[in-house]
C-alpha cells in the first residue's frame, strides 16, 4: 500500500465539496452539456486572471497545443523547435499538425529548452518554437522571444504544467504568441476529467481556433476549416470555476513544500534540489530532484517499500521513442536527466510529517 502517494486530491475535494456539488447541479439542471454559457464565462475567467483577451476552450492541452499550432498557421512540413525532455504530447501536437519537430538539448540547471542552443538548429522551414514550462518553472522566455522576433518565428508555450507560473512578473501564457494549458486531473488547477485551454492575444488566432474546435466552422454546418471535436464540457468548466479562484494559493502552499524539501534535502551531497532560475516563480506542478543516475532507480525502490511514491518525469527522451525518433540525433543533457531525475510527492496540502519521512526514507537509501 502506498501511504504518501504523488498527489492527494481528497483534502481538496472535502474542502470543496459544497461548491463543486452547487456548481454540479446547476449544470444539471442548465441542460447545457457541451460549450456555453458556463465554459463561456469560464473562458472569461482564464482570460482575466492570465490578462489575455481570448481563451479558447478545448478537451485537453494536447488539443491546445495541436490547434494551436493550426490557428497559428503552421502547415505540413514547417519545421518546429521543441525539448525532447518533455511530454510525448507536446512533440505528438507537433507531429499531428504535420509539422516536424526539431529538437534542441535543455539546460541542466532548469530542464528547460538551452536557449543558446536553439539558433543553430534552425532552418529556412522554421516557423515556430514550442517551449515547455517544465515541472512548473518558465522558460527562458527573454531570449527565446528575441530569437523568434529575430528570426520572424512563431512562440507557442507548452503552459500544460505551469497555470499561475511567472516570468519577471509577467504569467506564463502571455509570453509568446499563443500558449496551451491542460487541465488533467494532476495539474496545479486540475478538472475532473480532461480539458485545455488555448490563450492568444491575437484575434484571428482565437477565431481559428473556436472553428477548429467544432470542426472548423464558426457557424453549423457551413465547414470552412477542417477541425476536430475539442470542446470543453460545462460539467468540467463548473467544477474549474469553483477552483480557479484557490489557483494562486495552492501554487503558494507547493512552493512553501518545495522550500520544506530544499531544507531536508539540500545538504545531502549526491542529490541536486530544483534550481529556482531568477527569473521564474515556480508553481512547483513536480519537485524534481537529481540524483547520481547508477542510484536513482535503487532509491526510487527503497521509497516504494517503504510506501512512498515517487515518478519519473520522463524516463525516456522523445528522440529515442518511435514516432520521433532520430537516430543519429544525441542531446546528452536531455539523456542524462532521463537517467537522473526523481519526482517527490507534492500537492497543496502535503503535510510536513510527510514530506519529512520523505526526506528521511530518501536520505537512508541513498
Ligand atoms: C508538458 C505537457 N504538455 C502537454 C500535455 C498534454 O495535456 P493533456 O494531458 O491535457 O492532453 C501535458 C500533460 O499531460 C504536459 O505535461
Amino acid at each position: 500500500m502506498t501511504a504518501i502517494p504523488m498527489l492527494d486530491l481528497r483534502g481538496e475535494v472535502e474542502q470543496l465539496s459544497g461548491e463543486i456539488e452547487a456548481a454540479i447541479r446547476r449544470v444539471l439542471r442548465s441542460g447545457h452539456f457541451i460549450l456555453g454559457p458556463e465554459v463561456e464565462a469560464f473562458e472569461q475567467e482564464i482570460a482575466a486572471y492570465l490578462g489575455v483577451p481570448h481563451a479558447i476552450a478545448l478537451n485537453s492541452g494536447t488539443d491546445a497545443l495541436l490547434i494551436g499550432l493550426r490557428a497559428l498557421g503552421i502547415e505540413p512540413g514547417d519545421e518546429v523547435v521543441t525539448s525532447p525532455f518533455t511530454f510525448a504530447a507536446t512533440a505528438g501536437a507537433i507531429r499531428l499538425a504535420g509539422a516536424i519537430p526539431v529538437f534542441v538539448d535543455i539546460d541542466p540547471a532548469t530542464f528547460n529548452l538551452d536557449a543558446g542552443q536553439v539558433e543553430r538548429y534552425l532552418s529556412p522551414r522554421t516557423r515556430a518554437i514550442v517551449p515547455v514550462h517544465l515541472y512548473g518553472q518558465a522558460a527562458e522566455m527573454d531570449a527565446l522571444s528575441e530569437l523568434a522576433a529575430r528570426h520572424n518565428l512563431l512562440l507557442l508555450e507548452d503552459a500544460a504544467q505551469a497555470l499561475g507560473a511567472r516570468h519577471r512578473s509577467r504569467n506564463v501564457g502571455t509570453l509568446g504568441h499563443a500558449a496551451a494549458f491542460s487541465f488533467f486531473p494532476t495539474k496545479n488547477l486540475g478538472a475532473y476529467g480532461d480539458g485545455g485551454m488555448l490563450v492568444s492575444s491575437d484575434a484571428t488566432v482565437a477565431d481559428r481556433a473556436r472553428k477548429l474546435r467544432a470542426h472548423g466552422s464558426a457557424k453549423k454546418y457551413f465547414n470552412e476549416l477542417l477541425g476536430y471535436n475539442s470542446r470543453l464540457d460545462a460539467l468540467q468548466a463548473a467544477i474549474l470555476r469553483v477552483k480557479l479562484p484557490y489557483l494562486d494559493a495552492w501554487n503558494a502552499a507547493r512552493r512553501a513544500a518545495a522550500q520544506r524539501y530544499d531544507e531536508r534535502l539540500g545538504a545531502l551531497a549526491e542529490v541536486t534540489i530544483p534550481l529556482r532560475s531568477p527569473n521564474a516563480e515556480h508553481v512547483f506542478h513536480q519537485y524534481t530532484v537529481r540524483l547520481p543516475a547508477e542510484r536513482r532507480d535503487a532509491v526510487q525502490k527503497s521509497l516504494a517499500a517503504a510506501g512512498i511514491a515517487s515518478m519519473v518525469y520522463y524516463p525516456q527522451p522523445l528522440h529515442r521513442m518511435a514516432p520521433f525518433a532520430q537516430k543519429s540525433a544525441t542531446f546528452p543533457v536531455a539523456e542524462a536527466a532521463a537517467r537522473e531525475v526523481l519526482s517527490l510527492p507534492i500537492w497543496p496540502t502535503i503535510s510536513e510529517s510527510a514530506q519529512h519521512e520523505v526526506a528521511r526514507v530518501l536520505k537512508q537509501s541513498l
